[in-house]
């Protein structure tokens, strides 16, 4: 039913993307930024930021002397821009294994749900390492799509349910590196030393179905994305699957919890 091949996320409609998954990915990212724990008027720089997501909780929590944020999205990167007002930032598109900074010139990289996507995620975090200085931070977090990102995992299991065909498109098993083994192995691979890895949940509550959803429907991000390609009738088939799996309360909301692998490391 479905050719894998084709279906790869789209990062263009910010507002699809603010509802799907930059809601939940603020709250990851206020706790990663929180555990980080760096001293004020360091410089920060966040790759693949997104609608800003990770820039704006780096602005709100750790008082910077400044982000330089990059992503490769312009669409991304002019919402991120209009909604992140603040003259310590600056938004610019970049490739996140191309920098367009000098080596050794911030004290802070970050990256929020991207590592994943990259072709070559060991020579992008390389190029992260000497985009820091000695003694700097390296860190990033990517959702536990295998298991603890459950708004995901029921997604794809009841899609599964409904089109076998789709076991290839999950993304539990597209992204392995999503795990803390892997993670540890790609950090510890460019270079960085101390190389810690955790986790950070958080509550993901949803007041209806609708809720959970009508963001499945926006188009962005490889479920999405999957979906537009479905049928009226297999789509409405997945909802119904998600109907019957999902704990619904009483009220119609739908309290589930999403987890994220976290790594750092230091420049030596
Ligand atoms: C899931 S979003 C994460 C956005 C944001 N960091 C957040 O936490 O909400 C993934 C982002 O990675 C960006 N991206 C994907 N591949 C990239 C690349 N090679 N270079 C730069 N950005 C990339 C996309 O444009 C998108 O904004």
């Amino acid at each position: 039913m479905t050719d894998p091949t084709v279906v790869t996320a789209s990062w263009s409609d910010a507002i699809g993307y603010e509802a799907y998954i930059g809601r939940w990915s603020r709250q990851v990212a206020r706790q990663f930024v929180a555990d980080l724990d760096v001293p004020a008027g360091r410089r920060w720089l966040d790759v693949g930021c997104g609608t800003g997501a990770l820039t704006r909780t780096v602005l709100d929590l750790a008082e910077p002397a400044g982000v330089q944020a990059v992503d490769r999205s312009p669409t991304f990167l002019r919402h991120a821009a209009a909604h992140v007002p603040d003259p310590r930032v600056t938004f610019r598109t970049a490739d996140a294994a191309a920098l367009p900074v000098d080596d050794g010139s911030v004290d802070v990289v970050v990256s929020g749900l991207v590592l994943h996507f990259l072709a070559d995620p060991g020579a992008a975090v390389t190029a992260w390492r000497r985009a820091a200085v000695p003694g700097g931070t390296v860190a990033a977090y990517v959702w536990d799509y295998a298991e603890g990102m459950q708004m995901m995992r029921a997604f794809w299991l009841a899609a599964a349910r409904v089109d076998p065909a789709v076991a290839t498109l999950d993304e539990a098993a597209r992204f392995p590196i999503c795990a803390p083994g892997p993670l540890r192995a790609v950090f510890t691979g460019a270079g960085l030393t101390d190389v810690v890895t955790g986790a950070i949940e958080v509550p993901t509550v949803f007041a209806d179905l609708d809720d959970l959803w009508t963001p499945f429907l926006g188009g962005t991000g490889h479920a999405p994305v999957y979906v537009a390609t479905l049928t009226d009738d297999v789509r409405a088939a997945i909802k119904e699957e998600l109907r019957r799996s999902l704990p619904v309360q009483d009220d119609g909301s739908i309290a589930l919890t999403a987890r994220a692998w976290t790594v750092r490391g230091q420049v030596p």
